[in-house]
Order: structure tokens, then sequence, then C-alpha cells
């Protein structure tokens, strides 16, 4: 077994943290070192991985994501990887100083698919159906043009752009999740974020939140296989593999495994709640605008009223990833039950 320094960022996150664990499952030989910014969680990473290298510190220090990112083999970025530019550019800088052809670097960075959404975010539509499904493959122009502002751009532009300027040396992939649910294996954080978040709304409030018409969709996936696409890439960088269409200018991946309806699914969980008693009354539907919704439950609650509709073509068809977790359909009524467990132990 080849000893591979990877360098990991958001472990003790939900993604990362799910990454770790099964990383450490499959290759336990493999050195890996990860970067935690508090030391609470650098203690339980370590108590449940002994031999995992905690590194303390924070996205915001470029020399130390820079000198990680040199010594690396294979850089696996989670931690505020979709929004934070400055990290990006100098995990970039690392690469490419501390490599060479002879000794290429991997880059797993991961962004969102939030990016589609940008019809209705630049036009103000909340809570509308729309019919465009962007597919990967066939619609990587159109997706790579939209512009900067558009959610996660900025970054994904950089990581891929990064990716060029020395294809031999460094490649990248931009790994683009839907909304992620299913619990997490990691040693810290293991819950996620838009559906969990509309539950705990629906629980305290007893209220079924609908932005606009409620029609938006969403696509989805489960958090084992946003990991299994990771464990892909990582397998393809384990085999030096450097086959221009895997990674390079286009490489921009989408993950999802399902589609959702916001609206229906907050109906939903009202009623999972109510069934399983852990509403006392019938929730009564509120309609919300975003500021309000926003207001009321957080940011999470934005993509309630978003279209994000999109087919992973790229990873199925370059890969063979063949997404295999519960559907979101089957998995919420533990959602709901967990996320009722949790607000009763607050
Ligand atoms: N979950 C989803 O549904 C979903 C879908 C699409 C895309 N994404 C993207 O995937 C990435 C990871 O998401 P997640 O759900 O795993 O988030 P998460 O559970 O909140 O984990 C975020 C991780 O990033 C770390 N972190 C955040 N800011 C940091 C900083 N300034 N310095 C060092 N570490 C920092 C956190 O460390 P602490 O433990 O110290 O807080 C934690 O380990 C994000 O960019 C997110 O936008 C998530």
């Amino acid at each position: 077994m080849k000893s591979v320094f990877i360098s990991s960022t958001g472990a003790s996150g939900y993604i990362g943290g799910d990454i770790l664990s099964e990383l450490i499952a499959k290759y336990p030989d493999h050195s890996y070192r990860v970067l935690v910014r508090s030391q609470e969680s650098g203690q339980k990473i370590q108590k449940v991985y002994p031999g995992v290298s905690v590194i303390q510190g924070d996205l915001d220090n470029s020399e130390l994501l820079t000198g990680e990112s040199a010594r690396a083999d294979i850089i696996i970025h989670t931690a505020d990887a979709a929004d934070h530019l400055p990290a990006a550019r100098a995990i970039a800088k690392g690469a490419i100083q501390g490599h060479s052809p002879d000794r290429p670097v991997y880059w797993l960075h991961t962004s969102g698919a939030g990016l589609l959404s940008f019809h209705d975010t630049e036009n103000k539509i909340y809570g509308e159906r729309s019919e465009i499904i962007y597919d990967d493959l066939r619609d990587i122009q159109e997706i790579l043009s939209f512009p900067d502002h558009a959610f996660h751009k900025v970054v994904d532009k950089a990581v891929l752009k990064a990716g060029t300027v020395s294809p031999t040396t460094l490649r990248t992939a931009v790994i683009a999740p839907t909304t992620v649910y299913g619990k997490g294996r990691g040693p810290c954080y293991q819950r996620s974020r838009q559906v969990y978040e509309m539950s705990k709304f629906i629980l305290e409030n007893s209220q079924i939140p609908i932005i606009g018409k409620g029609q938006a969709i969403g696509s989805n996936i489960h958090i084992h296989s946003v990991t299994s696409l990771f464990m892909h890439f990582f397998e393809v960088a384990l085999r030096g593999e450097g086959d221009g269409t895997i990674w390079g200018p286009e490489a921009y991946y989408l993950v999802e495994e399902g589609e959702h309806c916001w609206g229906e699914m907050a109906h939903s969980i009202g009623e999972i709640a109510l069934e399983r008693g852990f509403l006392k009354i019938q929730p009564k539907e509120i309609a919300l605008e975003m500021d309000s919704a926003q207001e009321l439950a957080g940011f999470e609650a934005t993509s309630w009223a978003y279209n994000m509709r999109c087919r992973a073509s790229r990873a199925r068809s370059l890969l063979g990833w063949q997404p295999r977790g519960p559907s979101l359909e089957d998995e919420l009524p533990g959602i709901v039950h967990e996320e009722f467990e949790r607000l009763k132990g607050k």
C-alpha cells in the first residue's frame, strides 16, 4: 500500500466527517492530516481515529493551507469550501508550488448546486416550479457560464482555473452536491441542513412553511452517495490517473439521486410529525415571503423557495458512480424523529 498524505478540511463537519470515516475504514494505512479549527473537535477526531494528525488552524490562515497543500498528495476540501475564496487561492498556491508533473496532486473540492438556482435568485422568483433540469454533461457550457455573482461561482471558477495552469501537476474536480440528507458517520457533526431545518421549524412552530406557491423543486442526494463519489475520485487519484476528461476545465460534477418539491415535503413532514405524536395539533400552512422565511428559519430557508434541478450524468458516465442511498422520502420519518429527539434534548 502506497503511503499517501491526504490533507482534509472540514473533518469535524457533516460531509468532511463522513468522507473521513469512509476513507479510514477502506484505506487505514494512508497518512491523514486534517485541518480543524477547534481544539475540542480535534480531540474528538483523535479519540476516534488516533492515527490521524490533527492540524489546528482555520481557513483564514493562508500560510498554513498553502503549506499543507504543498505536502499533500490528495487534498479533500470541504470546510466552507463552496464559498471561501482565500482558502481556495491558498490551496491552489501550495498545490502548484509543492508539486511537479513527476509528483502531481489531486484536489477534490466541495461546492454546491445552489448555483443552479440562478434563474430564480436573479429574477426574485420564489416557489414557482421550473422545468429546467441541468445535465452536467449535456449542459456543461451553460453551467460554467453562470455569472460570478451566482452562488459559489467565484470559488468554482478559481478551482477549475487552477487545474488548467499546469494540468499535469495539479488536477482538480469540483463536486457540487444538491440537498444532502441522511445521518453522517463523522466523528463530530452528523446533521445536514435544509430538510433538517425545515423539520425543526415545523416541530417548533406547528406550521407548514410555504414560500410563494411552494412548488419549487430541488434535487437531493444521500450523504453516503456523496461520500461514494469522493471515494471514486480518491481511487482514481490513488491510481494516478490524469485523464483530461475526468479532471480539467470541465470537471464540474453535480451530485444527485432524486428530486423533491419543497412545499410537498413541508406537508409530508407535518403529517409525519402529527402521526407519530410529535405534534399535538394539525400544523397549519403559513405563507412566507423570502425575507420573513429567513428571519424565522435562518439562511437555510432560502433553498425552500428555489429550483435546483439537475442530472449528475458526468459522474455516472465518466466514473461509473452509482448512487445507492435510500431515498429522501424513505428517510424522512427518521429525519423528523431525529429532529424531535434533538429538540427535546435541548
Ligand atoms: N450539507 C449540504 O446539504 C450541502 C449541500 C451542498 C453543498 N454543501 C457544501 O459543502 C461544504 C460542507 O458542508 P457541510 O454540510 O459539511 O457543513 P458543516 O457540517 O457545517 O461543516 C463545515 C465544516 O467546515 C469547518 N469550517 C467552517 N468554516 C471554517 C473556517 N473558517 N475555518 C476552518 N474550518 C471551518 C467546520 O468546522 P467547525 O466544526 O469548527 O465548525 C466544519 O468542519 C460547504 O461548503 C457547503 O456549502 C453542503
